[in-house]
């Protein structure tokens, strides 16, 4: 037996009996810190009097989905799937807001249909788009996705801020949108706007970065419009390097480093979406060592999980920590390696130079902060089975297959 204190499992109570072993890889979510995390979230928002909506995209696990449904999010939606997933999950049409620079006019219209909340529009033809189609009886709102041009010291492919990028319309298309729309007496103009610098965020001045920005463009907004909401996106960054030592982000820091620029008088509703920060720590990746390989300058080791299953290291070069199953002594010899998937692309691979105690095939390895971005871009590329999943609750164990079928329940220890 032996004890993992961050999960505080005994992992040998995985892999009791061959009948009920639990076969790697799978994802392994600690209910307890993601409502610890959800709590927190939420005793944040509610101290800087801003509401919350999860982007759904970071993990549609409906388990997870049921918690973040029971501790009062909205939703952040980038397609007609997720707010389908979301309804069926039990979200309400008012909770869900939708988003996204290539929604399909069927995937507008349906939006439409159902009476959500709001569509963040994203261009001019998207306006145009939904203003001749926009049904009489339809309550939702429809606001206006507009680029900040704040660019972030993240990696370029989760930017999303800048004018170069292809989300959201600039801040001119904007003031000339509404001008023109009160020249003509439109019964339709934007209820509020949206804006979003990009993912990975650990560093608060940008996020107020992004606030000087906003105040700055609604100074050209003509002075007899009046708009309902701002939402200022997602993106705060959750530790990769040490995940330990810091399992819930600082949403009390995002939230200070935003308020104020938003005096409660002037800007009642203030929105924000995070995905990864709720969802990133509490999720595991445990896999297998399947081979080891001795070349000339790298010990490269094959496991049996990879960019099917978690993608980002592929995706842009992200880095997640690495650490053993197996419990280790001080004198336990080190040794450097490459951590490779088995697909047949190499690009495959976690990463050079992991410092592991000496690893054998069949050792288990635990992946960590795999709760975002992770299960949700999920491949099915060679037809590699979904991992299971493991969810402890309490000081129980409830463990899944890929097909969501339980197969050992309340496992207590
Ligand atoms: C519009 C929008 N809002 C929110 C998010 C969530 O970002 P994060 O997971 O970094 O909080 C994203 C992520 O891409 C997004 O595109």
């Amino acid at each position: 037996m032996y004890f993992n204190k961050w999960f505080n499992i005994e992992f040998s109570d995985l892999f009791l009996s061959k009948k009920d072993q639990m076969e790697t890889p799978y994802y392994l979510y600690d209910m307890n810190l993601l409502d610890t995390t959800l709590e927190q979230a939420q005793v944040a928002a509610e101290l800087y009097n801003i509401k919350l909506l999860y982007a759904i995209k970071a993990n549609t696990n409906p388990y997870i989905l049921e918690r973040i449904r029971k501790y009062g999010f909205g939703i952040d939606a980038v397609s007609i799937g997720e707010i389908k997933l979301a309804l069926t999950n039990g979200f309400q049409p008012y909770q869900i807001a939708f988003a996204g620079s290539g929604k399909t006019k069927r995937e507008i219209d349906e939006a439409l249909q159902l009476n959500i909340a709001t569509i963040h529009c994203e261009s001019l033809s998207e306006w145009e788009y939904i203003s001749s189609v926009y049904p009489t009886e339809c309550t939702t709102k429809i606001a206006l996705r507009v680029i900040p041009n704040v660019y972030t010291n993240t990696h370029q492919h989760i930017q999303t801020g800048g004018n170069n990028h292809k989300f959201g319309i600039s801040t001119e298309e904007a003031s000339r949108l509404i001008q023109k729309l009160i020249e003509r007496n439109s019964t339709l103009l934007p209820c509020g706007f949206h804006f979003h610098v990009g993912s990975q965020i650990t560093r608060m001045d940008y996020f107020e970065e992004l606030s000087r920005s906003v105040l700055y463009f609604f100074q050209t907004l003509p002075s007899s419009f009046s708009f309902d909401y701002v939402n200022l996106g997602g993106g705060l960054g959750i530790n990769y390097d040490d995940p330990d030592n810091e399992m819930i982000p600082n949403f009390t820091g995002w939230m200070r480093a935003i308020r104020p620029y938003f005096p409660q008088d002037r800007f009642p509703h203030v929105y924000l979406e995070p995905g990864r920060s709720l969802v990133g720590q509490c999720g595991k990746l445990i896999t297998e060592v399947q081979y080891i390989k001795n070349r000339q300058d790298e010990k490269i080791v094959i496991l049996d999980t990879g960019m099917n299953d978690l993608m980002r290291p592929a995706l842009y070069g992200a880095r997640h920590h690495i650490s053993p199953m197996q419990p280790h002594s001080e004198t336990t010899q080190f040794q450097t390696y490459t951590l490779s998937g088995p697909s047949c692309e190499s690009t495959d691979c976690f990463g050079k130079n992991y410092s592991l105690p000496e690893l054998k095939e069949g050792d288990h390895i635990v992946i960590h902060s795999c709760g975002a971005y992770a299960e949700s871009m999920r491949l099915n590329y060679t037809q590699r089975l979904a991992p299971s999943c493991v969810y402890k609750e309490g000081n129980n164990l409830n463990m899944y297959t890929s097909q969501r079928k339980k197969i050992k329940v309340e496992q207590s220890f």
